[in-house]
């Protein structure tokens, strides 16, 4: 029992590792939390810093949920890497590191689901390209693809999968209201593919 703490604690911490400060601070001397969205994420850091930045932290925050989700395992203990996931998002989105203020949830719960549906992960993963691709808008993709792997927890019926996917999807739509409205007031802004910066 003290080991399964001690590792819901490690998932949490895994998580809370602000690989957006950390990269953006180290080689560009800047908190991407007050530039663009204000989002510690790969999409602002891209925004901010570029697509080396941007892809860096993208998968830094992918890595950090694979990883927390893989403890169980490591460690040889009787808990659902899924649930062991979930820790490593809250830590994300809520870091101790960095005053509680994360990311929007979507790369390091794609993270989870790498470890435990990695085909989940890859049909979810073309379904958010396909949506980025047709409105430019990465917090739509973001929430069609949560959508998305809910309808795939329901087709696999995996009753972990249902519940785990469940409560992400809610995180990351629940993190991304702001950027609702504004699609719907049409002052989110778009990607830009070419070039290394947005605006
Ligand atoms: O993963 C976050 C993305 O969906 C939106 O980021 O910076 O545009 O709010 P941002």
């Amino acid at each position: 029992m003290a080991m399964n703490i001690v590792v819901i604690l490690i998932a949490y911490l895994l998580g809370s590792i602000p690989s957006g400060l950390i990269i953006g601070k180290l080689f560009y001397g800047k908190d991407i939390r007050e530039h663009g969205s204000g989002n510690l994420g790969g999409t602002n850091t891209f925004r901010t810093l570029g697509i080396k930045a941007g892809l860096t932290v993208t998968i830094a925050d992918i890595l950090k949920g694979t990883l927390a989700a893989s403890l169980p395992f490591l460690f040889d203990l009787e808990m659902h890497a899924l649930l062991v996931g979930i820790f490593a998002v809250v830590g994300h989105m809520y870091p101790i590191f960095a005053n509680f203020r994360g990311g929007k949830a979507v790369a390091t719960s794609g993270g989870v689901l790498l470890f435990y549906a990695p085909l989940m992960f890859l049909i979810v993963l073309v379904i958010f390209f396909l949506c980025l691709y047709i409105t430019k808008y990465v917090s739509l993709s973001s929430m069609l693809a949560a959508i998305a792997a809910i309808i795939y927890s329901l087709i696999v019926w995996d009753i972990w999968l249902i519940i785990v996917v469940a409560i992400l999807a809610f995180f990351v739509i629940y993190r991304h209201r702001a950027n609702f409205k504004r699609i719907m007031n049409k002052t989110e802004p778009k990607i830009k593919w070419m070039g290394s910066k947005q605006q």
